[in-house]
This record gives C-alpha cells, structure tokens and sequence, in this order.
C-alpha cells in the first residue's frame, strides 16, 4: 500500500500541546501535511493558559522537517484558530477537534459551572473551530473532520455526567455534518479513543497506562483524515493498536394496536419492545428510522 501523504493539506489540531493532540500532530507532521497546533495551555481541570505546549510540539515539528505553526487560543474562539491557518498557510482541509478538559464529580454535587466549562470546552469549542473552516471546506469541495468522543459518552460513567452529556452530543454534530457535507466531499467522522494522558494518569494503574500509548491512536485519525478515505459519520472506538465501528441497533420493535396505544400495552409487549434476538435493524437516517413507526399504520 502506497504511504498516506498530505503534502499540500493544511490541518488544525486543536489541544495539540500534549497527548493525543501531540501524537496526531507530530503523526501528520511526519507524513507531510502543514499542521497548526493549537493549545491554550491550560490545566487538565480548565483554568491558566501557557504557550510552551504549543510551541515545543511545533519545534518537534520542524526538528523532524516539516511545516508547523502554534496557535494559543481557546477553541472557543474557533474562528481565531482558522485564521491562523489563513494567514500562515492560505487554507484549511483537516480539523482534528480534539482539545479537552475534565470536571469529573458525581452530579449530586456537579455546580453550573462545571456543566457549562465542560460544554464550552467540548462542545462550543469543536462546533466553533469547525463552523469557521466550514465555509473554506465548503468552497473548496474538500473537508476532512474529527470530533473526539468517548466510551463515557457511548456507555455513561460514574462522576461524568457532563462530560458524557458533550462526548456524545459530539457524535450528534458528526452524524449531521456527515449528511450536510456529503455533497462537497467534507467527511465527519468521532472516534472514542483511549490512551495514557494527563486525563488518564489518575483513574488507571501504572502498567495498564504504559499500553495505551496515544501513537496507537493517530494513525486511524490520519486514515480517516486521508483523501482516500470516503466513509462518514462513523464512530470508532481506538486504543492500544485496536479499532472498533459502533453502530446503532435497533430491536424490531412492537406495534400496538392504535385503538389501543396504552401503559398497560406498553407492559404486555415490553419483551418484545426490547428483544434484539431477531429482526434488529440498523438505521442509517431519520427516514429509514421512520419505517419501524409507519409499519405500524394500519394496525387496528
Ligand atoms: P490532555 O490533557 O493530555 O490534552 C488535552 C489538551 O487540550 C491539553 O494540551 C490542553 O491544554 C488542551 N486544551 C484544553 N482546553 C483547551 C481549550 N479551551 N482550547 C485549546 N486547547 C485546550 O488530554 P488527552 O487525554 O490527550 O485528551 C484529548 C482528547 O481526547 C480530549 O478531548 C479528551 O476528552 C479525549 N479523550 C481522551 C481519552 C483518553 O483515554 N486519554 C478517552 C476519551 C476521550
């Protein structure tokens, strides 16, 4: 198989200062791509601002050959960062929304403000860096997207209901960006990946963290970053050299009689309502979606 170049193409990290923004950085530095590395700088809990993470993954950059510019502004102020490609670069082809912070507590004792941080950050943020490249993708029929989610937003964890809450509304906005950008060849795809990090180092034991290096996880971000790649709207889970597809399933469902659409019908057919033992299918739109509900029409 021929080596998956970007030579020409301009991509944004953003969060590229440490972890699994470092590692793509450097991952699509090497194969030849122009990279901004954003980084506010910021602590792994929000707060403070420092421009050294950027710069050093920068230097590594252009140590190694290539072409690399750092950018410290908050992926909240999106359009800022898709300047600095403008203005260095002249266009933008990849965003690799990866930037994150964490504000774990159970949600007894969640405040607003951890809420709304955790919002921001995750979700404001990639929707502000993509939104401003958006118009460029669009104009130039070429558009290559990552939003970064998490198994915490795919199955719930304890302690992060705010941060599952954006990890999955994340893969909301890529399964609509898939659709809308279809037609000028923009492609959105999540991933859920897992890797040894700042956010990581607390919550796993030292010999687990050595596997999970974050190189384990670029390569796939890279493939699906890559012209060659046209499949959009996926959700992959990536770690330690393994990736997964998830899809959704959905059981074959019950249709109650319309004359009598009741909570005690919903009871007699709650079995079936969630058996997936036969006849599950898997959507793919919201109209294929409506085939299970307009099944059920003539049911009286
Ligand atoms: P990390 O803490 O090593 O890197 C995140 C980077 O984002 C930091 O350099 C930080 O300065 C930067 N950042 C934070 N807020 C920012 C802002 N407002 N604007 C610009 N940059 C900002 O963390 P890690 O683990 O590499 O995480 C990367 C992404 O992967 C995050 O979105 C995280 O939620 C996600 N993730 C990571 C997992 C893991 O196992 N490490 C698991 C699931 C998801």
């Amino acid at each position: 198989m021929s080596e998956l170049r970007f030579d020409d193409k301009v991509v944004i990290i953003t969060g590229g200062g440490n972890g699994l923004g470092r590692s793509h950085a450097l991952e699509f530095g090497r194969r030849g791509a122009k990279v901004v590395v954003n980084d506010l700088g910021g602590g792994a809990f929000g707060g403070g601002s420092d421009s050294s993470p950027a710069q050093k993954v920068v230097d590594e950059i252009k140590a190694a050959g290539g072409e690399a510019v750092a950018n410290y502004d908050s992926v909240e102020d999106g359009d800022k960062i898709v300047q600095t490609a403008m203005d260095s670069f002249g266009r933008v082809d990849v965003v690799v929304n990866n930037a994150g912070i964490l504000r774990d507590k159970s949600f007894q004792k969640m405040t607003d403000e951890d809420w709304d941080l955790i919002y921001r950050v995750h979700v404001k943020g990639s929707y502000a860096v993509t939104h401003a490249a958006w118009p460029h993708m669009r104009e130039q029929e070429y558009g290559r997207v990552i939003m970064t989610a998490s198994a915490a937003g795919i199955y719930g964890n304890f302690g992060q209901a705010n941060y599952s809450m954006a990890k999955l509304g994340l893969h909301g906005l890529t399964q609509t960006l898939a659709k809308e950008g279809q037609k000028r060849n923009i492609i959105c795809n999540s991933i859920a990946p897992i890797a040894a990090s700042r956010l990581t180092e607390t919550v796993m034991p030292p010999d687990v963290l050595k596997n999970l290096k974050p190189e384990y996880v670029s390569p796939l971000v890279a493939f699906l970053c890559h012209e060659s790649n046209t499949d959009t709207g996926g959700l992959y889970e990536v770690g330690m050299g393994w990736i997964g597809k998830m899809r959704w399933e959905r059981s074959a469902g019950a249709g109650l009689n319309l004359n009598e659409v009741t909570a005690e019908n919903v009871a007699a057919a709650w079995e079936k309502v969630c058996d997936f033992s036969e006849g599950a299918t898997h959507p793919s739109n919201t109209q294929e979606a409506m085939m299970g509900p307009m099944s059920n029409l003539q049911n009286k």
